[in-house]
């Protein structure tokens, strides 16, 4: 990538990573990009690095625009590798003497990453800091996603500079919102389902505590994808939506199957959805990535899963499946569990244990159908079908 004025005197100097598929367990089809930003003024400042793989890359895009060396600090964001794992390198060739800001989660998670005695100035949610003609405001966003996470403000540019927040894993010419149009919003849409859906609650506490702080915004400067100057409040306002996690009459039926009797009855499930007007969709666990069934999680009302019984347990993307959406924690969803077995068929039973554990409304009883559905079994998952549909909110 190369770098990118932003404002007058402030770059978008991080790596695109082109080939990158899977980012810890989340499919990234598009790649994604390493945001850094250069503020040029009396202190020269760094805010964020890029993947350790990618330092090389920072510091030639840096040297377009100054020598390295004359870089007066840097702040550190968010403690996570693909932000800080450049940090080493740039220490070293800055001078490892630099000032470093960050929360004080962050002075503490950078020291045990790194073992340096770097020069932290672990900073107070609100602290400001002047670097010339321009002052940076600090904001504490604690567990978003990380303890030590935070943004940057910079008043006289009105520029949000918001670590992962808003962020999309997307790696393509464009550097900015109004260049790719309405097809960035998937993007960032799947990626607040699968890094920030379990935080819903604190961010939209954070939303009103932007709104009460009256931080006017033209620009917010994200650690991934495309920089939003068009409409920043766009992105914003669409965390708010997804946020509150508002169940539509949608329902997924995620399911594995292994001599495709699970799968008739998924099939049978969602032809009868379908009759009851929801919006029903068959995700297999072998054609679907768990990241793209979470994007759908958003707002889907209702999630049934169905597994055959393997070895007396789940069948593994079953569970693989509901591990991830756990640790999700998505709320306001109505749940059943189905699946054909041959002679234990503790898979079912297993699935409603853990949408209990998720607060599901669960709807009863499972159902659990031995061998290959026969009519009456079929009939079964119909009635099924029915029971969620009317379960659902009215729309
Ligand atoms: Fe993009 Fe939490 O790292």
């Amino acid at each position: 990538m190369t770098p990118t004025e932003v404002a007058e005197g402030i770059y978008s100097v991080g790596s695109t990573d082109w080939n990158v598929r899977d980012f810890h367990g989340y499919s990234t089809y598009q790649g994604t990009t390493y945001n850094a930003y250069l503020i040029m003024d009396e202190r020269i400042t760094l805010i964020d690095t890029v993947k350790k793989e990618y330092a090389d890359d920072l510091l030639g895009n840096i040297g377009q625009i100054v020598d390295p060396k004359k870089i007066d600090l840097v702040i550190s964001n968010h403690t996570e590798m693909d932000h800080s794992g450049g940090l080493a390198r740039v220490m070293h060739k800055i001078g490892e003497d630099k000032p470093l800001y960050c929360s004080k989660a962050g002075a503490k998670s950078l020291g045990r990453h790194f073992s340096q005695k770097w020069n932290y100035r672990p900073v107070e949610d609100g602290e400001e800091l002047k670097i010339g003609k321009r002052t940076l405001t600090f904001i504490e966003t604690r567990m978003l996603h990380w303890p030590d996470s935070m943004f940057t403000y910079c008043k006289q540019e009105k520029i949000l500079f918001s670590s992962d927040a808003f962020g999309q894993h997307y790696a393509g010419p464009e550097r900015f919102d109004d260049q790719v149009g309405e097809a960035i919003m998937p993007h960032a849409k799947k990626y607040f389902a699968n890094i920030l859906l379990l935080y819903s609650p604190l961010i939209l506490k954070l939303a009103q505590r932007l709104t009460e702080m009256g931080l006017e915004i033209d620009t917010i400067c994200p650690d991934h994808g495309v920089i939003w100057r068009k409409d920043p409040m766009k992105i914003v306002n669409a965390y708010v939506d997804w946020a509150q996690q508002k169940p539509k009459r949608k329902v997924l039926v995620v399911y594995d199957t292994m001599w495709h009797s699970t799968e008739m009855m998924a099939e049978a499930i969602v032809d009868s959805l379908l009759q009851e007007g929801v919006d029903a969709i068959p995700m297999h666990l072998r054609k679907w990535h768990r990241s793209d069934i979470i994007t759908e999680v958003l707002d889907a009302g209702g999630i049934l899963i169905g597994s055959p019984t393997l070895n007396n347990g789940l069948f593994p993307t079953v569970g693989d499946f509901l591990t991830y959406l756990k640790g999700l924690r998505p709320q306001h969803k109505v749940g059943a569990a189905f699946g054909s077995y041959g002679w234990s068929g503790e898979a079912v039973k297993l699935i409603e244990k853990e949408m209990e554990a998720m607060r599901f409304n669960i709807v009863g009883p499972a159902l659990k159908i031995p061998y290959v559905p026969d009519r009456e079994g079929i009939e079964s998952c119909k009635e099924l079908a029915k029971k969620i549909a009317a379960a659902l909110p009215a729309e």
